[in-house]
C-alpha cells in the first residue's frame, strides 16, 4: 500500500505533512512520488491567497478520473482550507469523490479516520474547533539535512489581511520541555545538520504560559544541548524582537547569523492600517541594532504590495526602505482579499494591474540589490 502527499503553503505545513507521512507509515503506507500509484492520496492545502486556494482547488478537481479508474483510492483534503468550515463543507460538496475531510486541528486523528473509512466506506468530514497540542505523533522528515521544530501553533496578531488566526487559532506554546526533547532526539541521531523552529511569531513564544520563558531563554537552553547543530528560527515578528534575543543571537556559534523579518511595507500610514504595531523608524532601528550585534548577517523580509490604499507615494517608501535595507533576500506578494478579515472591507482596494507592476518593480529591484552585493 503507498501514499502520495501534496503539500501547499510554509514551512508548517511541510513539518505538518512529515507528521502526515509519519501516521501513514506508522500503519503500513510506503511513500510514491506517482499520483496514479498512491493508495492514499493527501492533499495538505493552504489558505493565505487566493492563488493558493485555486490551485489547490484545481489539482484536487483533476483527481475525478483517477477515483474512476481505482475506486478504492483514498482520497484526504486537510489543512488551512478544510480548517475553515465554510470552505470544509464547499470541497464535501463540490467533489463528492473526496473521502476524507479534516483540518489541522484534528490532524493527529488522520489514523482513526482512514481506519473508518476503509470500515465503512462512507465518506467524513471532521472538524475540530480548537487547537489542542499532541504530543509524540509520528514524524517522517523529509527536509534532508534540515528538521523542522515547531515551538508554538496559532497567532494572535491579527494583521488585518491575514487569514492564519482565523485559522490557526489562538497563540499556544509547547511546553519547553518536550521541544528540548523533540531536539536532544534529534541531535542524537546525527542525521541532521541544522534545527529550523517553527512559529507564526516565535519571539511571543511563552506569553500564554510565562511558566515556559521566553523566547531568548528557549533559544539558550537549545544551545546548551550538547551537539554539533545549527539553529535557526522563523517568523519573527518586528514589534516582540527583544535586544535579549539580539545578545543571545550573537553570544552563540550555533545560532546561524540570518532572521527573516517581514517588515510588510516601508509606509507608516499602510502599516497602521495593516495592524502590524510597529513603525518604520522602529523597523529600521532593529536592523541597525541586528546589524551592529552581528555585522554579516543575512536578513530578509516579506512585503505585500497592493494593501487597500496603498497609494504610488507610500510604495515609493516601500522602495526606498528596501533600498536602505539592502536584503539579501525578499518574497514580495500582491494583497489577496481574504474573506472575514478586516482589510476585506477596506475602501481603496487596488487594482491588479497596479499589484502587478509594483511587484515586479519589486523582484527587479531585489535582483539589483543582489548584483551590487556580488551575490
Ligand atoms: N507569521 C508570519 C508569516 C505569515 S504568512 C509573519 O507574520 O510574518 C507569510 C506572508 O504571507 C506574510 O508575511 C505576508 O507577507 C503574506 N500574506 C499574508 N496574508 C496575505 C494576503 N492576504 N495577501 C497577500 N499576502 C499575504
Ligand atoms: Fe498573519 Fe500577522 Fe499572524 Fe503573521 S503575525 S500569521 S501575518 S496575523
Ligand atoms: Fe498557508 Fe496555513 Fe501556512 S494558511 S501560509 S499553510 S499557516
Amino acid at each position: 500500500m503507498q501514499y502520495h502527499i501534496v503539500t501547499y503553503g510554509c514551512q508548517m505545513n511541510v513539518h505538518e505533512s512529515e507528521k502526515i507521512a509519519g501516521i501513514l507509515q506508522k500503519m503500513g503506507y510506503t511513500y510514491t512520488d506517482k499520483r496514479k500509484d498512491a493508495d492514499v492520496i493527501v492533499f495538505n492545502t493552504c489558505a493565505i491567497r487566493e492563488g493558493a486556494e485555486d490551485r489547490a482547488f484545481g489539482n484536487i478537481g483533476a483527481l475525478k478520473q483517477q477515483k474512476k479508474e481505482n475506486p478504492n483510492k483514498i482520497i484526504v483534503v486537510c489543512g488551512c482550507m478544510t480548517q475553515q468550515k465554510s470552505v470544509a463543507e464547499k470541497i464535501f460538496n463540490t467533489f463528492p469523490f473526496v473521502d476524507i475531510i479534516l483540518g489541522t486541528h484534528n490532524l493527529f486523528m488522520l489514523e482513526s479516520l482512514i481506519k473508518r473509512k476503509i470500515a465503512n466506506r462512507k465518506r467524513i468530514l471532521d472538524y475540530l474547533d480548537e487547537t489542542n497540542i499532541v504530543e509524540g505523533l509520528p514524524c517522517y522528515r523529509t527536509s534532508g539535512k534540515n528538521a523542522w521544530v515547531n515551538i508554538m501553533y496559532g497567532c494572535n496578531n491579527f494583521c488585518t489581511y491575514c487569514i492564519v488566526p482565523y485559522v490557526r487559532g489562538r497563540e499556544i506554546s509547547r511546553k519547553k520541555q518536550d521541544i528540548l526533547n523533540e531536539i536532544k532526539e534529534i541531535v542524537s541521531t546525527n542525521n541532521y545538520d541544522t534545527i529550523t523552529l517553527l512559529g507564526q511569531n516565535v519571539n511571543s513564544y511563552g506569553s500564554d504560559d510565562v511558566s515556559q520563558g521566553t523566547f531568548s531563554e528557549l533559544l539558550q537552553d537549545i544551545c546548551n544541548i550538547e551537539g554539533d547543530f545549527q539553529l535557526t528560527f522563523m517568523t519573527s515578528h518586528p514589534k516582540d524582537l527583544s535586544d535579549d534575543l539580539i545578545s543571545v543571537m550573537k553570544e552563540n556559534d550555533k545560532i546561524i547569523k540570518e532572521i527573516h523579518l517581514p517588515v510588510q511595507s516601508g509606509s507608516n500610514k499602510i502599516l497602521k492600517l495593516m495592524n502590524r504595531k510597529y513603525t518604520v523608524e522602529h523597523y529600521l532601528s532593529l536592523i541597525e541594532k541586528l546589524r551592529q550585534a552581528m555585522p554579516n548577517i543575512r536578513i530578509t523580509t516579506d512585503i505585500i504590495v497592493g494593501f487597500p490604499q496603498e497609494t504610488e507615494e507610500d510604495f515609493n517608501q516601500t522602495v526606498q526602505l528596501v533600498k536602505s535595507v539592502k536584503y539579501d533576500g525578499i518574497f514580495a506578494f500582491m494583497y489577496s482579499k481574504r474573506s472575514g478579515t478586516v482589510a476585506e472591507k477596506m475602501d481603496g482596494q487596488v487594482d491588479d494591474e497596479i499589484k502587478n507592476k509594483r511587484v515586479n518593480y519589486l523582484l527587479n529591484l531585489e535582483k539589483e540589490i543582489k548584483a551590487q552585493k556580488g551575490k
